[in-house]
């Protein structure tokens, strides 16, 4: 089928909520992108859930931390009316995302920035989204994406640490989905309102419902839907070496 009528396919289908496989969505991603997509890049399957969920928390505008090519926020942008933005660090992923959202006309919802997250202000959004972004800090050089930008165990405990105390200084009432984890902890002012299998893991919805900041912090371990209330945070924990 040539690009613009997969185009068209893939429109009618998320926009009727009909099903659709993510082999036809990847195929607009330009190689060797789409091949990437079962390990780095949420399944459909994933983001139709997440986005019936965060419609039915109210959420008005949602953050995708770590967008790579637009994926999810094209996807969720199709499936609701939901203004969604994408932060993403890599040129080449950036440059996907801005087709993405060109050929499936959802510009007018879609909020694109290439930056690394330390230059968006990530308490402005209802809702935040996380698949993993910071886990490939840690793997070996083969199992990276690519070489374009810095990679380090540094930058793993930095990132991991900036979305901390994103969560603790965002307003309560802000939303927060995980799928796969992000390898830090959540305040315990948060409230885990939902979780479901999904994809390769569990997709799960958290709600910070107080400001209280002296309370114990969440942690999600891996093991799928263990969920650990801890002591007060020292330091960010690690995570295995899984893929995102
Ligand atoms: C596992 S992929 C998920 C992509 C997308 N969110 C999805 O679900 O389809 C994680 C993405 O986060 C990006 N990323 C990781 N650390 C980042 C940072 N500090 N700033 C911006 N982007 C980052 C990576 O380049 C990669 O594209």
């Amino acid at each position: 089928m040539a690009r613009l009528e997969t185009a068209q396919a893939v429109s009618t289908a998320l926009r009727n909520h009909l099903p659709l496989e993510d082999d036809v969505f990847d195929s607009l991603l330009p190689e060797p992108l789409g091949d990437r997509s079962s390990l780095y890049w949420t399944p459909l399957s994933v983001i139709e859930m997440a986005s019936q969920w965060l419609i039915e928390a109210g959420a008005r505008t949602v953050l995708d931390v770590g967008s790579g090519p637009g994926k999810f926020v094209v996807a969720t942008a199709l499936l609701t009316d939901l203004l969604v933005t994408g932060v993403e660090h890599r040129a080449a992923l950036h440059a996907a995302a801005q087709g993405l959202v060109e050929i499936l006309g959802v510009g007018d919802r879609v909020r694109l920035v290439h930056a690394p997250i330390d230059e968006v202000d990530m308490t402005q959004f209802d809702a935040l989204y996380l698949f993993n972004p910071f886990g490939e800090n840690l793997f070996a050089e083969e199992e990276q994406l690519d070489k374009t930008v810095a990679l380090s165990e540094a930058r793993y405990h930095e990132d991991v640490a900036r979305m901390e105390s994103t969560l603790e200084r965002a307003p309560t009432g802000t939303l927060f989905l995980t799928y796969h984890g992000f390898g830090g902890r959540i305040p315990g002012s948060y409230f885990p309102m939902k979780s479901d299998f999904a994809g390769s893991d569990v997709l799960r919805l958290w709600r910070k419902s107080s400001d209280d900041a002296s309370a114990d912090s969440w942690c999600e371990v891996e093991g799928r839907i263990n969920l650990a209330q801890t002591g007060p945070r020292k330091r960010a924990p690690g995570v295995g070496r899984r893929k995102p």
